[in-house]
C-alpha cells in the first residue's frame, strides 16, 4: 500500500513556534525522509469559515500568511502538494455523503469540538458547519487515501472520528477508503509548547505566541519577558523546572551542540536544570540561552521567508497548481465512493440494462 500524508491548518493568523515544533518541522523532515510516495499539505479555509462566517477576510488575508510560513519552513512544492481546501470542491461533495454515517451525539462526544464550543461561547447557538467540521476533516483525509496524518495532540480527536467513518463507510458499501494513522509529535515538550505568559496554548487572541515571522528584536523581547518560576526570585532562590515554560522552550528546542556553541560551562540541559534547581542559577542567564537557542533556529526560516515575499504571485501560483493537483487526487476518491454507494447511474450498464428489462418485461405482460 502506498504511504501518504495528509495534514493542514487553519488560516487564521501566521503561524508560531507551537506550530512548528508540534507538526511543521516533522513535515519537513517527512517530506525529505523520501519514505512517502505523496505528502498533502492544506490550507483548512473551508475549516476555518466554520467559526470566521462573519469574517471571510480575515481568512483570505491569512492564505499567503500561511503559504509563506510553510515555504521558509522548507515545504518543498516539488516534493510536497500544497493546496487550498475550498478550490477541492469534492471535499464538500464527501462530507454530504459522509454525514449520514454519523450521530449528533458521537459529534457532541467529540473531545475537541466540546472545548472549541466552550472557548467560543457558541454553546447557546452553535454553526451547523462549525459542529459537523469533524466530518468534513474526515473528507480532507480520505479523499487522499492518506495513511498518516501527522498533527498536534489536540487533533486526535479528529483523527478517532475520521477512523470511525471510514471503518463504518468501508463495512456498509464495501473496502473503499484507507483507515488513517495519527503521527504525533516524539518530543514531549512539542506535543504543546504553552505560550510565553505561561499560559497553556498559544493563541492570538491572548498575545502570547513568538511567530515564525518575528523579526530577531521580537523574538528576543519576548523571550526575556517570559514567563518562569514564580518562586524563583533571586538567583540564589531554588527554582523549578517542571511546567517552567523557559526549561519547556528548551526541551523542544536545545540540543547539546547549542552548549557548546553558547553556554559551554554547562554540558547538556539536564545539568543545566539541575543547576536552577538547586539554586544559584538566574532566570536572565536562562532566557538569554533560549534566545540564542531559537534565534538560531529561525534565522534560516526568516532569510526564506525574506526571498519568498518578494515573489507573492509565484507563492499564489503554487498554491494554484498544488489545488489541481489536489483536486485530480480527490475527483478520483469521490468517484470511487460514488461507485461503492451505488449513485453513479450513468456508468452503471448493469442498472440501466435491469431496469430496461423490467419495463420491457412489463410491456410483455400487457
Ligand atoms: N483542524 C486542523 C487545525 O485546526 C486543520 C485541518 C483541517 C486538518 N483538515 C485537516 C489537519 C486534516 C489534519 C488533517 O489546524
Amino acid at each position: 500500500m502506498k504511504k501518504i500524508i495528509l495534514t493542514g491548518d487553519r488560516p487564521t493568523g501566521k503561524l508560531h513556534v507551537g506550530h512548528y515544533v508540534g507538526s511543521l518541522k516533522r513535515r519537513v523532515e517527512l517530506q525529505n525522509s523520501g519514505e512517502y510516495d505523496d505528502v498533502f499539505i492544506m490550507i483548512a479555509d473551508a475549516q476555518a469559515l466554520t467559526d470566521n462566517a462573519d469574517n471571510p477576510e480575515k481568512v483570505r488575508q491569512n492564505i499567503i500568511e500561511v503559504a509563506l510560513d510553510y515555504l521558509s519552513c522548507g515545504l518543498d512544492p516539488e516534493k510536497a502538494t500544497m493546496f487550498i481546501q475550498s478550490q477541492v470542491p469534492e471535499l464538500t461533495e464527501l462530507s454530504f455523503y459522509y454525514m449520514n454515517l454519523v450521530t449528533v451525539s458521537r459529534l457532541q462526544r467529540n473531545p475537541t469540538v466540546k472545548s472549541e464550543i466552550q472557548m467560543r461561547n457558541f454553546e447557546a447557538s452553535i454553526p451547523v458547519g462549525f459542529f459537523t467540521y469533524p466530518i468534513s476533516q474526515a473528507s480532507d483525509i480520505t479523499a487522499f487515501k492518506a495513511t498518516t496524518v501527522p498533527v498536534g495532540e489536540d487533533q486526535l480527536p479528529m483523527i478517532e472520528q475520521t477512523r470511525e467513518i471510514v471503518h463504518k463507510f468501508n463495512t456498509v458499501y464495501g473496502e473503499t477508503l484507507v483507515e488513517p494513522q495519527v503521527l504525533l509529535p516524539d518530543n514531549k515538550a512539542c506535543l504543546r509548547l504553552p505560550g510565553i505568559d505561561g499560559k497553556a496554548k498559544m493563541s492570538k487572541s491572548l498575545n502570547n505566541c513568538i511567530y515564525l515571522s518575528d523579526s530577531p528584536e521580537d523574538v528576543r523581547k519576548k523571550v526575556m519577558s517570559m514567563f518562569t518560576d514564580p518562586n524563583h526570585l533571586r538567583v540564589e532562590d531554588p527554582g523549578q523546572v517542571e511546567g517552567n515554560p523557559v526549561f519547556i522552550y528548551l526541551d523542544a528546542f536545545c540540543k547539546d551542540e547549542h552548549f557548546e556553541r553558547y553556554l559551554p560551562e554547562y554540558e547538556n540541559l539536564d545539568a543545566l536544570k539541575a543547576h536552577y534547581t538547586r539554586g544559584g542559577l538566574g532566570d536572565v542567564k536562562v532566557k538569554k540561552f533560549l534566545n540564542k537557542v531559537l534565534q538560531e533556529e529561525l534565522e534560516p526560516i526568516r532569510q526564506r521567508r525574506k526571498q519568498w515575499e518578494q515573489d507573492i504571485p509565484a507563492v499564489y501560483k503554487i498554491l494554484e497548481e498544488g489545488s489541481k493537483k489536489a483536486e485530480a487526487v480527490a475527483a478520483r476518491t469521490l468517484a470511487e465512493v460514488k461507485r461503492a454507494m451505488k449513485i453513479n447511474y450513468f456508468e452503471d450498464r448493469e442498472l440501466i440494462e435491469a431496469q430496461a428489462k423490467k419495463y420491457r418485461e412489463g410491456q410483455s405482460h400487457a
